[in-house]
């Protein structure tokens, strides 16, 4: 048994996948026979409510030049970054030398709007490939983990910030506490550290496992966040509800007592009491349903390949990796995996080795069923693809059930 993170009481472990590839490491041909594994399992904290990986894998094998994520791949998403980099500046970056830093910043996809309106910032992101991007947008970057030593160093060579924001990212770091002290060290008396992360309370409602892979070492709820940084001097003093990576919130956090505590907060306390998200039964009920989920998309997929049906995946997702070995699924199941991103292109799948290829292949092909990984980009891409409907195309689907569907809502 593991011990929470957070509080080091001991973890009620609900649910195990077995071992595990990398989500966001696409392997080649070359690679097939060293691929890494490790066992992917999710736990529950009773002593701080923190929802948790039990079985961490290192730092090194994630983030490297073999990363696979970049954020800017859809249109849904730079919308949301656009909306997210306003509201920091129209909020709280109230000066002409306001300073702002990203943990985990990829590709500069949120800094760049700070960095177009030459305001002082700093990205610092640990992958080098991804760093680059970021750099050619104009966006300084630092190549580093966020830590104390780090964030020290920023201190003295920029001074303390106005505010540190993180885009899915914070729940990455297995460290929190790291996380926290360093935030603690880089933020200005009257300053903002602000993140977002997928919100367990929508994981839970939606059945969706697939949220589950080596990456998120947390599933923050609002309780879990509060238990989590007060201990280190940092009041949660405002929530919002965001619709990206299947239901996220945005957690607002300050040095205590700086910020009044809006009422928002203490109703979502209310809420996730109300929806069992402090009891380990609801946990192990979410395990039930995954298990089930798993069990049905094995069989509609394994039916319609007996039929002699074409099955294709849409999107080749961190999330899809936890889907796609889980539920055992190969190359004679899905034929490929579509995807946009040009660095996915021509690598395999990991674990299952399912060919991705380009877009442009799954506009040409006509296969009968593409399984719709990913669901968090729902409403844009059913836009665009009007036309595999229209001429018989369906979708499968996982979450919230698994289901055959012509249109599916995000
Ligand atoms: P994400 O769900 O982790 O943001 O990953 C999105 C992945 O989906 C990324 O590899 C790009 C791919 N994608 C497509 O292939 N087509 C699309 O229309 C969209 C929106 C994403
Ligand atoms: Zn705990």
């Amino acid at each position: 048994m593991s011990n929470c993170l957070v509080c080091d009481h001991p973890i009620d472990s609900f649910l195990s996948f077995g071992n595990m590839p990398i989500a966001n490491h696409l392997p080649m041909p070359k690679h097939f026979r060293n691929e890494f594994r490790a066992e992917l399992a999710v736990g529950f904290c009773p002593g701080c409510y923190m929802v948790q990986l039990t079985n961490l894998v290192e730092q090194e094998h994630l983030y490297n030049d073999e990363y696979a994520f970049f954020s800017g791949s859809s249109k849904g998403m730079s919308k949301h970054f656009q909306e997210f980099a306003e509201f920091i500046m129209q909020h709280y970056l109230p000066t002409d030398d306001s300073f702002v830093v990203e943990v985990g910043s990829n590709d500069g996809i949120l800094l760049q709007h700070m960095a177009k309106r030459n305001i002082k910032h700093l990205g610092i992101e640990p992958s080098a490939n991804v760093a680059n991007i970021a750099t050619k947008r104009g966006v300084e970057s630092l190549v580093e983990f966020f830590n104390v030593t780090t964030a020290e160093k920023v201190k003295q060579t920029h001074g303390q910030a106005d505010a540190i924001l993180g885009a899915n990212v914070i729940c990455h770091i297995p460290d929190i506490h790291s996380v926290a002290k360093s935030v603690k060290a880089l933020l200005k008396p009257n300053g903002v550290f602000v993140f977002e992360a997928p919100y367990i309370a929508n994981t839970i409602r939606k059945t969706a496992f697939d949220q589950i892979y080596d990456e998120h070492a947390f599933f923050f709820g609002v309780h879990s966040v509060v238990n989590c940084f007060s201990r280190h001097g940092l009041e949660l003093v405002d929530v919002m509800e965001r619709n990206v990576h299947g239901g996220s919130m945005r957690y607002v956090l300050a040095h205590k007592g700086a910020h009044e505590v809006t009422s928002k907060v203490k109703q979502l306390l209310v809420l996730e009491d109300h929806l069992g998200l402090l009891k380990i039964e609801t946990y192990q009920d979410f395990a039930k349903s995954a298990e089930k989920s798993r069990d049905q998309l094995k069989q509609l997929i394994t039916g319609l390949r007996e039929q002699g049906k074409k099955i294709v995946g849409y999107a080749a997702t961190a999330k899809s990796a936890t889907v796609i070995n889980y539920c055992g699924l190969t190359p004679e199941h899905i034929k490929y995996i579509s995807d946009t991103t040009p660095a996915k292109q021509g690598r395999y799948s990991p674990g299952a080795h399912i060919p991705i290829k380009p877009y442009e292949i799954f506009k040409q092909d006509k296969p009968d069923y593409a399984i719709l990984f990913a669901w968090n980009h729902a409403d844009e891409i059913m836009a665009k693809e009007k036309n595999f409907i229209k001429r018989g195309g369906k979708w499968i689907v996982f979450v919230p059930e698994v289901a055959i569907v012509e249109n599916v809502k995000q």
